[in-house]
């Protein structure tokens, strides 16, 4: 078959043509079934389709190349339906990547507050910050200080807790805990030392709870300080006290005689 006196579409082409456009018009030949590629139809097409130039053979021409060339009236209103059909689709993607949406912390016409940042409803808590531990939350029980830790202290918390220490606390407590700390030679008020009887006896919850809320004029380091690490720098404190007041019968047996012999 020949639109313009010049071969048209291949055999899918036309199946294409003819759901898509003036498909009343279009004169199949013999007559198709829905879905049904032509294969009776075939002989008929072949016959229309010219011989294949030598060039075309040789692959110097790829058939597309052709099929360019020889756009037809019939295949150009086919590439605009299908250029119409992709732009409407890159559309649609600009579209949803520029939604209205607030910029943090902007003003908003449609709340009463202004406010596009929305307070937690009241009486709610947010995912994964329920603190029901209160003695890891707290360092107390039942509203008692408590003398035990959350959790199991490792060797590797008590380098955690000795890190922390000496970035939040030693500034004023200095390394060992006198209380003798930079700020404090250069003014700040001292703070007593982790090393006497009253600090040595207070129950761990205490120091927990000194950094959770602060202490005189010692400001709290709960933004700064997560629970798990102030709890690190309690075990730290406590490993500090030990190493002040730690006499040879504190040293296992076997490693007395490495300690003794040093110079
Ligand atoms: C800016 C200096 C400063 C820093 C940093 C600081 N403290 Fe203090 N701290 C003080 C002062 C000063 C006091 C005494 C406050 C008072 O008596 O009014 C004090 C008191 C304390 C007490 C109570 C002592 C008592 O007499 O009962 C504890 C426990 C304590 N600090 C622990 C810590 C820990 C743990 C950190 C680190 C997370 C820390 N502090 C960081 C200055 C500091």
């Amino acid at each position: 078959m020949k639109l313009n006196g010049k071969p048209a579409l291949g055999v899918n082409g036309w199946a294409l043509f003819a759901s898509y456009a003036n498909a009343s018009k279009v004169l199949l030949y013999p007559p198709f079934e829905k879905g049904e590629i032509i294969s009776k139809g075939l002989p008929l097409f072949e016959k229309a389709r010219p011989e294949r130039s030598r060039r075309e053979r040789q692959g110097e021409i790829c058939p597309s190349q052709l099929q360019n060339s020889l756009l037809s009236r019939a295949n150009r209103k086919l590439c605009v339906l299908l250029v119409l059909g992709f732009s409407a689709v890159i559309g649609c993607q600009q579209k949803m990547a520029d939604q209205p949406r607030y910029e943090p912390l902007t003003r908003s016409t449609l709340f009463g507050d202004e406010r596009a940042a929305r307070p937690l409803v009241e009486g709610t808590v947010a995912r994964g910050q329920l603190r029901s531990d209160e003695h890891f939350y707290t360092g107390k029980q039942g509203g008692k200080l408590v003398d035990t830790f959350p959790f199991p202290v490792t060797p590797s918390t008590l380098a955690r807790g000795e890190e922390r220490f000496n970035i939040y606390c030693s500034p004023c407590h200095d390394r060992v805990g006198t209380g003798q700390g930079m700020i404090v030679r250069r003014g700040y008020r001292a703070p007593a030392s982790f090393h006497m009887d009253r600090l040595r006896q207070a129950p761990a919850g205490y120091f927990f709870d000194v950094m959770t809320n602060g202490f005189g004029v010692m400001p709290d380091y709960a933004q700064q300080v997560h629970p798990e690490d102030r709890w690190a720098i309690v075990a730290y404190i406590r490993a500090l006290q030990l190493s002040q007041h730690a006499t040879l019968a504190d040293v296992p047996e076997d490693q007395r005689r490495q300690l003794e012999s040093k110079p």
